[in-house]
């Protein structure tokens, strides 16, 4: 019996399977508000089978996006907009997730496809940027960002709760904190971008303040019966690794204190100084780790997108959940290609019927 293919029952959610749609920015928003690419996107990929699909990182704040094509939630028509969106991914069988954050100093940048770099200052469309301290990520993303005032520390966790209850009322049913990959939460545990003196720097417990604090914020709207998640980069593969993974543990252990229900396990990209050993699957023994020592369910993605190594990790208890994202971008219906190969039977019963009943009648191959 495939492992992957065993529904997921946490808290009030049932995930029909362990195959997650991890968040993937689109950069297709105008004024952070989801439109028709979003209203066919998200559910056609939900209709593959999945059991769970996270929207992409939605900024908390207008100067939070990475990109002008971003979406967003720091005001109602964003969420009005989104709602129809969680209806649809639940309608196709899947549970809505949502991913909330904020970009900081990885803010202002060009699309993907046109630079991926910063849009610098004196240029159109260029935004101020912030951050624990006024230290640029360098390589592509040179901009050197103004460093918060603990006003501006308050103004954000607030916007991060803001956030969280219009993803709510929107009705996703999965929240996922968007900790990660250098963006603000990030930025305040990574060594490489905070060098602050005050609370909210220096010693671990200080740069996992501001993580903690939001946390706190965002549970006191997320109702109690559904998933609060949070997405964390806890290894950086700087020549540090085994310092931040401790850390990174550390503060899992007071996430989970604090109510947080699953880690998302991933990387920090805090410095382009980096040498991450990319390759299949090379995360989930990282992911094993945190899940054995802070004693808290996992995810988590890179490379995990072929149908045995997404079998594996589950039955060998590294992962609760794996995370397929590109794998879904060339396949939206990945989790039949998957059942499929790990002979589940009838494979087809993950579509819709629509499609699954001519597959099954008329299959050639
Ligand atoms: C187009 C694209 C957009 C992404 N956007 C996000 C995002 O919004 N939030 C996030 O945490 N990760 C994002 N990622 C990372 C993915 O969630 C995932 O971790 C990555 O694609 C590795 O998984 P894979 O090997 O299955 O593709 C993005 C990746 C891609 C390819």
């Amino acid at each position: 019996m495939s492992a992957l293919f065993q529904p997921f029952r946490f808290k009030d959610a049932t995930l029909r399977n362990r195959i997650a749609i991890p968040p993937m920015c689109q950069y297709m928003a105008a004024d952070g508000v989801a439109n028709d690419w979003h209203r066919v996107h998200y559910p056609a990929l939900a209709r593959g089978g999945a059991g769970l699909l996270i929207v992409e990182a939605t900024a908390v704040a207008p100067e939070g996006r990475i990109t002008h094509g971003c979406l967003g939630l720091w005001n109602d028509t964003q969420a009005t907009a989104l709602a129809p969106i969680a209806a649809s991914i639940k309608a196709a069988g899947a549970v809505p997730g949502i991913q909330i954050g904020h970009a900081g100093r990885k803010a202002s940048a060009n699309l993907p496809w046109e630079g991926d770099d910063h849009i610098t200052d004196g240029n159109p469309g260029a935004w101020p940027t912030i951050s624990p301290s006024a230290t640029a990520f360098g390589a592509n993303l040179p901009k050197i960002p103004r460093a918060m005032t603990l006003d501006d520390i308050a103004r954000v966790r607030a916007d991060f709760a803001a956030a969280a209850r219009r993803a709510r009322d929107a009705g996703f049913e999965w929240l996922e904190l968007h900790f990660a990959h250098g963006y603000l939460g990030q930025s305040f545990f990574s060594v490489h971008a905070n060098q602050r003196g005050d609370a909210y720097g220096g010693s671990a417990e200080n740069r996992g303040r501001f993580l903690l604090e939001t946390l706190a914020a965002v549970r006191a709207e997320w109702p109690e019966n559904l998933p609060l998640t949070a997405r964390f980069g806890v290894i950086e593969y700087d020549g540090r690794d085994e310092e931040t993974l401790a850390e990174a543990i550390d503060l899992t252990r007071a996430f989970k204190r604090g109510g947080l229900d699953l880690l998302s396990v991933s990387v920090g990209f805090s410095t382009p100084q980096a040498d991450i050993p990319w390759g299949p699957a090379f995360l989930a023994p990282i992911a094993a780790r945190v899940r054995e020592e802070a004693a808290i369910p996992v995810a988590s993605a890179w490379g995990i997108g072929t149908p045995e190594l997404a079998e594996a990790a589950v039955a060998n208890g590294q992962l609760d959940l794996v995370m397929v994202g590109r794998s879904h971008l060339a396949n939206p219906h990945w989790p039949m290609h998957a059942a499929k190969a790990l002979k589940v039977e009838r494979p087809t019963w993950v579509l819709p019927a629509p499609y699954a009943h001519w597959l099954e009648r008329y299959r050639t191959e």
